[in-house]
């Protein structure tokens, strides 16, 4: 497995694996890997692709009052991390090489970035689409792959692809979770012991919720309602939103008579996690 910086690099080893006849495979990540990033490569190693990862805590997606410079970095237990997983190539790129001057060209798909996180983290999507479109100009995958943990996301790159005619598919990975149930993310290692333990409610009242949709409850307040009371009675933590919306394109659905996604943000201390469910009725 190598590990470049440079984007002339990169397209030089890309453009080689390419006349072989590769497919090439991209998992876009921040780092500080984890078994979620790991199931992304395997799903695409077993779809026989050359897998590269990009690994760029991209500062365009964080707000100014957000973690960027406390995110988690380690790139040399990534590195073995992602070999052992089957990563053919880590893009590493310094800001400066992706950045290297004032950035003025943004990309922004309206609307489904406006809800659920794009409400407490309004620049945040754009920040993504951009450093998303960047990596795939310089990658030229075929295939991207992205986990359903960020459901929000995946939908609004899937959204992108399409408006934008990018040569490539984008294919969504089931999120991961802790045996607790727990989401794996990056952020989980800020929290204390206790928020650990408290925030095995946001994927219970997840799962408590979908029951209830498929026993037959239709009405999207009660659903919101439930998972609202559930979260304030049995932790600390603090809820930015819990919200039940159309699985196609984030719409409010009235009534519930569509596939749905329930998301939710919540904050333990300073920790922001995010979860949710994907319920076909
Ligand atoms: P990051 O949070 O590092 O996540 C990289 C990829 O891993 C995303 O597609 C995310 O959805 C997926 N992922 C994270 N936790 C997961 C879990 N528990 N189960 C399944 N998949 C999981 O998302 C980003 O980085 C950035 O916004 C990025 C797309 C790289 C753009 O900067």
């Amino acid at each position: 497995m190598e590990i470049v910086e440079r984007i002339s690099e990169l397209r030089k080893i890309v453009a080689g694996e390419k006349k072989k006849g590769a497919r090439i495979a991209l998992v876009p990540t921040m780092g500080y890997l984890h078994r979620g990033h790991l199931t992304l490569v395997k799903q695409a190693k077993q779809d026989g692709n050359y897998v590269v990862m990009s690994i760029f805590v991209n500062p365009l997606q964080f707000g100014p009052n957000e973690d960027f410079a406390r995110y988690p970095r380690d790139l040399e237990r990534d590195a073995k991390l992602a070999e052992e997983a089957g990563v053919d190539l880590i893009f590493h790129p310094s800001v400066e090489e992706m950045y290297p001057q004032q950035n003025r060209t943004t990309v922004q798909v309206s609307e489904l970035g406006d809800a659920l996180c794009g409400l407490s983290r309004p620049t945040h999507f754009r920040g993504v689409t951009t450093v998303v479109s960047k990596l795939f100009h310089i990658v030229q995958p075929d295939r991207a792959y992205f986990g359903q943990k960020d459901f929000q996301q995946y939908l609004i790159i899937r959204q992108m692809v399409r408006d934008l005619n990018f040569p490539l598919e984008v294919i969504p990975v089931p999120i991961v979770r802790e045996e607790d149930g727990l989401a794996l993310s990056s952020r989980n290692v800020f929290l204390a012991p206790e928020q650990r333990q408290e925030a095995v409610v946001l994927s219970k009242s997840l799962i408590e919720a979908e029951k209830l949709i498929k026993q037959g409850e239709r009405r999207v307040d009660r659903i919101e309602a439930y998972i609202r009371n559930k979260i304030t009675q049995e932790s600390s933590g603090e809820i930015d939103y819990v919200e039940v919306r159309s699985a196609e394109n984030l719409v409010k659905p009235e009534v519930i008579n569509e596939s749905v996604v329930i998301a939710l943000a919540v904050k333990f201390g300073t920790t922001r996690l995010i979860d949710n469910c994907i319920v076909e009725v």
